[in-house]
């Protein structure tokens, strides 16, 4: 296991009703709130309403808009509103998208440096944010709990994660999820999958307590998706999955590894050029990737196998037990209703693949670096 320091900065408030108690708490000493949500899904769902009533003592600016895929320019748009206001707190209410946004929209109110060029061209990580919370309306990203912001910086063509902004507290309640489009409430509660895979074929490879505990949550996560798909409203089932989205990304199955999160790079430097699903695009890419690389970590790929799928190793191969996983993998997919390829996802054009593999981050990878050739033919396999 690799050195590491451990802290948690964000505060959970989990369950029903959790808004009011987070925001009577927290917010006590705040005058002014810059209200960040989307394309609007919380007016129509009430969200807006319970929270703009629970704000009423406080002077709100409301900033609306976020897109899926948040853009640089509406980080900059963000930052300008909260600086005019002398905002004192960011309220985001929204999935990965509002929650990245504000995130950085909270460092750039505060600093006069350009974020990106700070944070990308000179290796500089922010030293102060205006305070900021998340009220999650769709699960997944793990936003919430974690330091780091997908933004996509359409002038450069780049969907990048940027590091070094947190939320003060997070509000999980699952009621607030009801409403989310199910295909969306999938798409994110594979992204939670995702990221403990990530983790999981990080290195070391070794098991240890980190590794067991992302067993855990991934076989759950594997188990409530299929839970929620024979009963789309069950509220222990939403809030289950909530807890494990916050889980992977918390940092706790990361403690002593190095992730990988190729995958991530792939489908970010894809939805720079088209700005595709984030949850769809690694579901098409992940079993891809995977059976291009099981066979340089055979072991942990059979160890995935074997205790998240519940592989029969007996008498086989390493490489077959693993092989056998991806199929797993592959067939859950399938079965939860997730994309196979980026043409079912509605990607026409593959003439950007070339850009796309070319300005992709190649990450140590989890058991073998790829090249950005590789990471062309993996794109085109997954057409
Ligand atoms: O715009 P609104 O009205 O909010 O509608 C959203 C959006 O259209 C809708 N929605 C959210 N809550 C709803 C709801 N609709 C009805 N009822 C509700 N309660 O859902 C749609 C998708 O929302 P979005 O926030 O874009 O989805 P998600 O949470 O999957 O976030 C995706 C973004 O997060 C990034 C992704 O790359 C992508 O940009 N990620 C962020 C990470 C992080 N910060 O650590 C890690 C992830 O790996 C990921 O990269
Ligand atoms: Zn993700």
């Amino acid at each position: 296991m690799k050195n590491f320091i451990f802290s948690y900065p964000t505060k959970v408030y989990f369950g029903k009703g959790s808004a009011e108690k987070a925001l009577t708490a927290e917010l006590k000493n705040c005058r002014s709130i810059m209200l960040a949500y989307g394309g609007g899904s919380i007016k129509k769902n009430g969200i807006y309403d319970d929270i703009t009533a629970l704000l009423e003592d406080k002077k709100i600016i409301e900033f609306s808009g976020i897109m899926p895929n948040p853009t640089y320019k509406k980080v900059l748009e963000g930052a300008e509103l909260a600086r005019e206001n002398n905002v004192d707190f960011i309220l985001a209410v929204g999935g990965g998208s509002v929650i990245d946004c504000c995130k950085i929209i909270a460092v750039q109110a505060k600093t006069d440096e350009d974020v990106w060029d700070m944070e990308f061209e000179r290796k500089k990580m922010p030293v102060s944010m205006l305070k900021m919370g998340a009220v999650v309306t769709a699960s997944g990203t793990g936003a919430e709990m974690n330091n780091g912001a997908v933004i996509t910086n359409e002038d450069k063509k780049i969907k990048a994660g940027m590091l070094g902004a947190y939320a003060e507290f997070a509000v999980l309640d699952p009621y607030y999820t009801l409403s989310v489009p199910f295909k969306q409430v999938i798409s994110g509660a594979f992204d939670t999958l995702s990221h403990c895979m990530e983790t999981y074929f990080g290195t070391p490879r070794e098991s240890f307590i980190s590794d067991e505990i992302n067993e855990a949550v991934m076989r759950n996560t594997i188990k409530n998706i299929r839970a929620l798909i024979e009963e789309p409203d069950d509220i222990e089932v939403r809030g289950e999955l909530m807890w494990a989205s916050a889980m992977a990304e918390n940092g706790i199955l990361k403690l002593g590894k190095t992730t990988d999160f190729q995958a991530h790079q792939i489908e970010h430097q894809l939805g720079a050029y088209t700005n595709c699903n984030h949850g769809q695009g690694l579901a098409v890419i992940h079993p891809v990737l995977y059976r291009r690389i099981y066979k340089y970590a055979p072991g942990k790929f059979a160890r995935f196998a074997r205790t998240v799928w519940g592989v029969e190793g007996k008498g086989k191969t390493d490489s077959e037990t693993a092989l056998r996983g991806i199929n797993c993998l592959t067939e859950f997919i399938e079965e939860i209703g997730l994309p196979k390829s980026f043409r079912e996802m509605g990607i026409e054009d593959k003439s950007c693949f070339e850009a796309v593999a070319n300005s992709c981050n190649i990450t140590a990878g989890c058991c073998k670096r790829l090249t950005a050739d590789e990471i062309y033919e993996i794109l085109e396999e997954c057409y």
